[in-house]
């Protein structure tokens, strides 16, 4: 539809997590900033994350000492440029963030108090409110957000991007729910979008993610002719609250900082199981912990593993750990006294948007930060605790270079949608995901690529109605365990899936950003035949470093918008 009303500002920033508080907050330096959220300002991840921020903020850590676990759980595939940028900003950006008003938990000296979680060799995480640590950063971000001059509309699903004659970014298209503002399909004239959108773990049917994470700005992204990266590296987290066979939605996270106080994984006879898998057992890398679980899991015939933290104390678990003890407790397990059912489940995005070291996307004028962005620092697997120091340090990055790359004042004029269009994503047609590989950019910078069609056709609106098949799809063959026969059945039910009649609206026009992104993980994911990461083929098993140490690009190619 033409959009009902415009409005105009300098800078559109896309999401209220981390990420995009940050760059709002940021970028009033640079003119009127406007930020655009799905739901309510705290309904993204970053509320719900709890283990904390990793940074080198220990006397006996380093830097290059955060930077050596980073790229060992990334497994090749780190953009060590980029991890460097990482490792050396994030101390000073945390502290830039307790200048906000975050208040993080101290030890009896007052220094920050410190925990451990997988891949990490020291005690590097600082947390807030023991394991509330998202929401601890969200209220501080947002109280700073509330005193600041930012606009903020809520409730708004953003649609596509706008583009002026040049091909840059100028504004986005939205549909507001809310009332008191404008609401409808309308359209933001801004000469810089930052898109902050967060992840897209509602791909699958069970994920630590809140229902807001669909995919949004990564699908917006490829329908702007935009490139994406690794987006076969879907992070599953080991230890989710087990809620029984077939539990849906967001599910309780059960933090490595458990693991990283003591608590042990112990299969059903209580042994346990990641003793020799790996050096740091329980505390391995994210990737190694989710195989090793589901590998046990395969061995016993059993639907889930225990966690077990009885011997951590009913004091650590009441002052360190009391979200994750009410939500135990809310489903009728008490750590204090038995072990926790757990069960890996979807949980980040380390792939995304791809980006260089200042947050630009390819297309001029449309940067992106947080977890939808792809900035090279996680590889083939996100180190625990890194993504809220890469929303942050990423989000003080794109700032620092919007003053000089804003276009001149006055606002340019962006062909908006026209008429014919019956919903902004249906502006594309036969689409065709493709992707082909990029050399790592600590391997070689440029040079190009076999490119390679996956032969998935994503144009078109989906029916609200199908989102939980979808999940189902992805869920069955596209999760911690993939093979090509397995994708390929995702590959084909996923065409199937949209094939029926759509009826334009907010529903369904988020579920073909599901769909989107879901066709994007499938044909990323067939096409990279090794296993790396959190990309575990089991008719590829081993790591191909030849063939498959670089990045997969994904665009979208065919009509342009
Ligand atoms: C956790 O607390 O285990 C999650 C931390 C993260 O995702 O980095």
């Amino acid at each position: 539809p033409d959009p009902g009303w415009t409005t105009d500002t300098d800078v559109v920033v896309i999401g209220s997590g981390i990420a995009g508080l940050v760059a709002a907050l940021r970028c009033r330096a640079h003119g009127r900033v406007l930020l655009v959220t799905k739901a309510l300002l705290d309904a993204g991840s970053t509320r719900w994350a709890q283990g904390g921020i990793a940074a080198a903020l220990a006397p006996d850590d380093t830097p290059e000492e955060h930077l050596a676990d980073t790229l060992t759980a990334g497994v090749g595939l780190c953009d060590e440029d980029a991890v460097r940028v990482l490792v050396t900003e994030g101390p000073d950006a945390v502290r830039e963030l307790i200048e906000l008003g975050t208040t993080f938990d101290r030890s009896s000296d007052g220094e920050i108090a410190l925990t451990r979680e997988g891949g990490h060799h020291r005690r590097r995480i600082a947390h807030a409110g023991g394991d509330a640590t998202g929401a601890e950063v969200s209220r501080a971000l947002l109280a700073a957000l509330k005193d600041s001059d930012v606009e903020v509309i809520e409730h708004a699903l953003v649609l596509d991007l706008l583009k002026d004659a040049t091909g840059r970014a100028a504004g986005i298209t939205l549909h507001v729910m809310g009332e008191g503002q404008p609401g409808g399909v309308g359209a933001v004239r801004a000469r810089a979008v930052v898109l902050a959108t967060g992840g897209l773990g509602q791909v699958f049917s069970a994920t630590t993610n809140p229902e807001v994470s669909t995919g949004d700005g990564v699908a917006l992204a490829l329908r702007a002719g935009a490139e994406v990266a690794d987006l076969e590296f879907v992070q599953f987290h080991p230890t989710v609250l087990w809620l029984g066979e077939g539990a849906t939605g967001q599910q309780p996270l059960i933090s490595e900082a458990v693991r990283g106080e003591g608590a042990h994984l112990i299969d059903h006879a209580g042994e346990r199981f990641m003793l020799g898998r790996h050096d740091l057992a329980e505390l391995a890398p994210r990737d190694v912990v989710a195989k090793g679980i589901m590998n046990r899991m395969r061995e016993t015939g059993a639907s889930h593993m225990l966690l077990d933290g009885r011997h951590l104390g009913a004091a650590m678990w009441e002052n360190r750990f009391p979200t994750i003890l009410a939500a135990c407790r809310h489903h009728g397990i008490d750590p204090i006294n038995e072990p926790i059912p757990i069960v890996p489940a979807a949980h980040y995005a380390s792939g995304g948007v791809r980006t260089d070291l200042h947050g630009r996307t390819s297309v001029p004028g449309l940067y992106a930060c947080g977890e939808v962005a792809c900035t090279g620092v996680h590889g083939a697997n996100r180190l625990a605790s890194n993504s809220l120091l890469e929303g942050l340090v990423f989000a003080h990055r794109i700032t620092a270079v919007l003053q000089d790359e804003l276009p001149p004042s006055p606002t340019p004029t962006p062909p908006l949608p026209s008429s014919s269009e019956e919903a902004p994503a249906q502006g594309v047609s036969a689409q065709e995901v493709s992707t082909h590989e990029v050399p790592a950019r600590d391997v070689r910078v440029g040079g190009a690529s076999r490119e390679t069609a996956g032969g998935l056709a994503v144009g078109g609106l989906v029916d609200a109605g199908v989102r939980g098949e979808i999940q189902r799809i992805m869920t069955s063959y596209v999760g911690v365990l993939r093979g090509a026969d397995g994708l390929e059945i995702a590959a084909r039910e996923l065409d199937e899936v949209k094939r029926g009649q759509a009826e334009p609206g907010v529903e369904a026009w988020e579920v073909t950003n599901l769909f989107t992104v879901a066709s994007a993980i499938v044909a990323a994911a067939r096409r990279r035949e090794e296993t790396r990461g959190s990309h575990w083929r089991e008719d590829f098993p081993e790591r191909a470093d030849g063939a498959w140490r670089g990045h997969l690009v994904t665009r979208l190619v065919g009509n342009a918008l």
